[in-house]
């Protein structure tokens, strides 16, 4: 399976435009004209996946105290924000086949619970995109995660995440036989570009939002990036790199 690379994604559904991990930010994305987005996945106290980003609700929703604990019934009835409800992961993956964009899946587990956060994510995803011409991004911080996904969901292309990127990240990629490296673009290095452009592996860096920024990180071969600020890089969504995933 091979696709090509969009050079922005809209980070957390929607960026800094609408209520994070929401299908108001999924929908906002598209309507911007963005190709993708990047989304984060967590098991409910019922072992829902959702999308949300914090273990705790109190930063994104009215609700107090642990997404893994929180039943259904109490998690689906919270404002994530404009009156928005926290999605499940379904819904989301129905949003992004409707509007035609590549999903980025990061598995986000609680502490714990990286296992089954991974395999509810893999066996799910292997089903909701089993017929699609264009298969979602899976990535993760957690290796375990990876790892899991990679055995439940080989057919769908993985990008393994750091925060600072290690000596033996090329290793990484190759055990979890992942098709990106996804990494903080403040600490990217030229000596871990030039590893990957000699690999050929696509570097995706999280979370750019200044113009200057953009343009530098481009300049010294980023091939895609995460942003909040859908407003300012809209125009630039529907340039592709030319760069395929997966081969
Ligand atoms: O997947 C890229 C980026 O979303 C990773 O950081 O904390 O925003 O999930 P975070
Ligand atoms: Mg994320």
């Amino acid at each position: 399976m091979s696709f090509p690379l969009p050079r922005w994604f809209a980070h957390r559904g929607g960026g800094s435009l609408a209520p994070e991990n929401t299908l108001a930010g999924i929908r906002l994305a598209a309507r911007m004209g963005f190709a993708a987005v990047e989304f984060d996945v967590m098991l409910s106290g019922d072992g829902t996946p959702v999308l949300i980003h914090d273990e705790t609700l109190e930063r994104t929703t009215n609700g107090r105290g642990l997404v893994g604990e929180t039943p259904d019934a109490q998690l689906f009835a919270l404002d994530a924000g404009d009156g928005e409800r926290i999605p499940r992961y379904v819904d989301a993956v129905a949003a992004c086949r409707e509007f035609g964009l590549l999903a980025n899946v990061e598995i986000k587990p609680a502490t714990g619970f990286e296992r089954p956060t991974a395999e509810t994510v893999a066996r799910l995803s292997a089903g909701f995109w089993q017929d699609a011409r264009v298969q979602p991004l899976i990535s993760s911080f957690s290796l375990e995660a990876l790892e899991i996904a990679r055995d439940l969901a080989p057919q769908i292309p993985r990008g393994v995440l750091f925060e600072r990127v290690p000596a033996d990240w090329l290793a990484t990629v190759r055990r979890l036989q992942a098709v990106a490296l996804h990494c903080d673009a403040e600490h990217v290095s030229d000596d871990v570009l030039a590893e990957a452009q000699a690999n050929g592996i696509p570097v995706l860096c999280y979370t750019v939002n200044t113009e200057k920024a953009a343009k530098s990180l481009f300049e010294r071969g980023v091939s895609a990036l995460f942003t909040d600020r859908l407003d300012l890089f809209a125009a630039e969504t529907s340039a592709y790199k030319g760069l395929h995933l997966g081969g």
